[in-house]
């Protein structure tokens, strides 16, 4: 891929190469994202972040991730915040951002918004998460963070990896599983209630690039043997009542016991988040939140290195960083090498 200028919108854009450029890229701004160094490559530059559903680490890590390279966010949250709630159309809203920004991270309820929207934008356009389709950044985030937990340096090959919850509506967990067919010889295990199974054309993709995939309704039965387990929530915004989500909350939870009990010793832990952490639901229980191998909070700092990555190769700066650097004069706790406890 061409990175410089282009939308990110779908993880089909990606090849086995761009992915192993991009890790390269994020392994180099370590020492930013953890304060030890600032750079202003980006100073001057405009983000513009348009969130038109409820994030928290999407937005709040694109943002710092731009931040950090030295640019300037401006933000929308929420449709009714934005001129969209008077009938502006896509296109308009395109056009109107892409004159003010020099790039676009946007989340949207439909699924192909950011694709219509990207058609129309002057700029570059990040896909943030479009409806229940995709969210390439968090794939790609996911990805980077499976290799550092197994300590593999290189392609990924023959990992055994567990996804379990509601497959049917989880960008997340389609764009990862699209991710991981550049890769050789992957074991899925899906787990999930046949109503919210993995959509068909992703099997059926994940299969026709020679990977194994068993189905499974049982949590259990599905943990056997995997390196790592992929949590994810039921995404009742994506039901159509609450109702038909209440069915189905809480059908599979991860804790100490079952985690001692199925899965094998240093399998890793990790789920995109938000975790549902009501009781009803609690797909990922605070009991595990000491566990070493429990990798959702380095999946969020990772975000903030992809994210920075993503921005370098898009506006062409990558190999620039480098010659716009400063020391950070203030206190910091360098958390991306000593984290403190929990
Ligand atoms: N993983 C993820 O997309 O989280 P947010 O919804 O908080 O952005």
């Amino acid at each position: 891929m061409q990175f410089t200028g282009a939308h990110i919108l779908s993880i089909d854009q990606f090849s086995q190469d761009d992915v192993e450029h991009l890790f390269q890229v994020a392994d180099a701004m370590e020492p930013f994202a953890r304060r030890a160094l600032r750079t202003r490559v980006l100073d001057g530059a405009i983000l513009s972040n348009l969130f038109f559903e409820p994030s928290t680490r999407t937005r709040v890590s694109f943002g710092c991730a731009f931040n950090l390279l030295g640019g300037h966010v401006r933000e929308t949250t929420e449709i009714k915040a934005s001129s969209i709630s008077k009938g502006e159309s896509l296109y308009d809203t395109a056009r109107v951002i892409s004159g003010y920004s020099d790039i676009i991270a946007m989340r949207h309820p439909v699924a192909g918004s950011v694709e219509e929207f990207a058609r129309a934008s002057r700029v570059p356009v990040i896909n943030a998460g479009d409806g229940p389709a995709e969210h390439p950044s968090q794939a790609l985030l996911d990805l980077y963070t499976i290799r550092k937990e197994l300590r593999i340096d290189g392609p990924l090959e023959k990992l055994r990896i567990a996804m379990v919850g509601d497959l049917k509506h989880g960008r997340t967990v389609h764009s990862l599983g699209k991710l991981l067919c550049l890769y050789r010889n992957i074991h899925f295990t899906l787990v999930s209630p046949r109503e919210l199974a993995m959509p068909a054309y992703i099997v059926d993709l994940l299969r026709s690039k020679g990977h194994t995939v068993s189905e499974t309704d049982s949590m259990e039965a599905g943990l056997h043997n995997c390196d790592t387990v992929y949590l994810t929530r039921i995404q009742e915004e994506r039901f159509v009542n609450q109702a038909e989500a209440d069915l189905y909350r809480g059908r599979f939870r991860l804790n100490q016991a079952i985690y001692t009990q199925h899965c094998k010793p240093n399998t890793v832990i990790m789920h995109p988040l938000p975790r549902d952490s009501r009781a009803e639901a609690n797909e990922l229980d605070n009991d595990l939140n000491q566990h070493p191998s429990l990798a959702i909070f380095r999946q969020t700092d990772n975000g903030v290195l992809v994210r920075m990555a993503l921005f370098a190769l898009t506006l062409g700066v990558a190999d620039q960083v480098a010659r716009h650097v400063e020391e950070v004069p203030w206190y910091t706790a360098k958390r991306f090498r000593n984290p403190p406890p929990l």
